[in-house]
């Protein structure tokens, strides 16, 4: 691996404060099943309602899918190898529910098991430690036939597929994640139409939140039944929330965006139950019974934060809940998604977790950006917006750290450039480029920047031990 020049060397270690985070920090690389795998129709995977939802013409840029993506399911070996050369020292990945239980609920399917069994065992023989989520959105097909997520069965078949999992890769697996982003499921899912299951149906969306959670929940119960060393807990996209102005107008919708994006997922795993003017802006009924809220308030080992970016609102009277339009603010750098750039968040919301849920333990869960890559002729990717991007935000978590956020661990999104859901291929998030022709990984600068920092942050745990 090339190093980066020296001045840019010297300054990743005076712009973040490395000795602020502890010394056996976990520094990893994210991805998801669906986004990377491939192989979707090998060793009796069924399909999941993102299969469904690529191949409908119209919903993915381009109309492209996760047919073959970076094809991991056959190159992990080669994509091991990549984060031993990045240095890292953990990965988070998903498990494909429609892999190991083909048909929902009901029987394991050995093969699908065996692959992950085999992941997670040559990752701990590279001294990788495996972060495992349960549910990064590919709900089985044949559930979302039987209703979906709307629907209290499948918070039931989520508990009993997680059991399973536990069971089997237990032993070795201690990082547990529930859930990644269910608001992206509930209100992108069901809302606003553009993820799969591709609905735009409020009730039908705060219903699936409700079941998500519950699955949450009782997902959490499951896995500690079957793995008594699990940490368990659960991954939440969170946005910082601006009112585009200060008029009561806006300040309001600010809240009514806050409460939806943020606080109707973090209240109620908390123990304080569904936030109750949030309730009001649905006005949908929840399907609650005796005992549920207790279940959803499982404790927790921890809490991941996924950030991207903040959002700044006006109202939007006669928009749909949370009657809240989103507004540009001039002069902030966005990325190639027109997401704002904006770390101070990332330290907000590590803060916020902190000082107002009293997390015990916090990971940034996902954090990064996409920018259009380019090749150059000699085959490297540089990539300055991307290296920027990452410093400055890791440089807000240290500072977070320093105030006291329990903060244990950072997983950059992502390891490799994949589908990006509804944007396809075309945005590249990775900090290793991907071409889809060939498959041929190149690390990019962001990648060799990170090893760096990594090292950078070893060194100086080595020398102060
Ligand atoms: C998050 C998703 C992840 C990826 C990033 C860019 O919302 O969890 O799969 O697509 O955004």
């Amino acid at each position: 691996m090339t190093n980066p020049p020296i001045h840019e060397r010297a300054s990743v270690s005076e712009r973040i404060d490395l000795a602020a985070l502890p010394h056996d920090f976990l520094w990893g690389t994210a991805t998801s099943a669906y986004q990377i795998e491939g192989a979707v129709d090998e060793d009796g995977r069924s399909p999941s309602i993102w299969d469904t939802f690529s191949h409908t013409p119209g919903k993915i840029d381009n109309d492209d899918h996760g047919d073959v993506a970076c094809d991991h399911y056959h190159r992990w070996r080669e994509d091991i190898a990549l984060m031993k050369q990045l240095g890292t020292n953990a990965y988070r990945l998903s498990i494909a529910w429609p892999r190991v239980v083909p048909g929902g609920d009901g029987p394991v399917n050995p093969k699908g098991l065996a692959f992950y069994d085999a992941l997670v065992d040559g990752l701990l023989e590279a001294g990788i430690t495996p972060s495992v989520t349960l549910y990064h959105w590919d709900l089985p097909q044949v559930l979302q036939d039987r209703g979906g997520w709307p629907e209290r069965d499948t918070a039931e078949h989520f508990a009993a597929y997680a059991s399973d999992v536990a069971e089997r890769l237990g032993d070795r697996v201690t990082h547990w994640a529930t859930l990644n982003e269910p608001s992206c499921s509930a209100w992108i899912g069901h809302l606003e139409g553009k993820m799969a299951p591709g609905a735009t149906d409020l009730t039908a969306a705060v219903r699936a939140s409700y079941h998500l959670l519950l699955g949450h929940g009782l997902a959490t119960r499951a896995i500690r039944a079957a793995a008594p060393n699990a940490k368990v807990g659960i991954v939440n996209n969170l946005s910082t929330v601006f009112a585009a102005t200060d008029r009561p107008e806006d300040v309001a919708a600010a809240r009514r965006h806050d409460g939806h994006v943020n606080r109707w997922w973090l209240d109620p795993v908390h123990g304080r139950g569904f936030p109750a003017d949030m309730r009001d802006v649905y006005g949908v009924e929840l399907p609650e019974r005796p005992g549920d809220l207790e279940t959803i308030a499982a404790d927790l080992d921890w809490l991941g934060l996924n950030y991207y970016f903040p959002a700044t609102v006006a109202d939007d009277p006669d928009g749909p809940a949370p009657r809240a339009r989103s507004v540009r603010r001039p002069g902030v750098p966005r990325t190639g998604m027109d997401w704002e750039v904006d770390p101070t968040g990332i330290e907000t919301l590590l803060l916020r977790l902190t000082d107002d849920y009293g997390a015990r333990r916090l990971y940034i869960t996902e954090n990064g950006s996409a920018f259009p890559d380019v090749v150059r002729p000699d085959g490297t990717v540089d990539d300055p917006e991307r290296q920027e991007y990452l410093v400055r935000h890791l440089a807000a978590c240290a500072s977070a750290a320093r105030k006291g956020a329990p903060l244990a661990g950072y997983f950059a999104w992502s390891l490799l450039d994949n589908f990006e859901w509804a944007y396809g291929y075309a945005k590249r998030f990775g900090l290793v480029h991907v071409d889809y022709r060939t498959q041929v990984r190149t690390i990019k600068g962001s990648g060799h920047r990170y090893a760096e920092i990594v090292r950078a942050h070893r060194g100086r745990a080595r020398r102060a031990a």
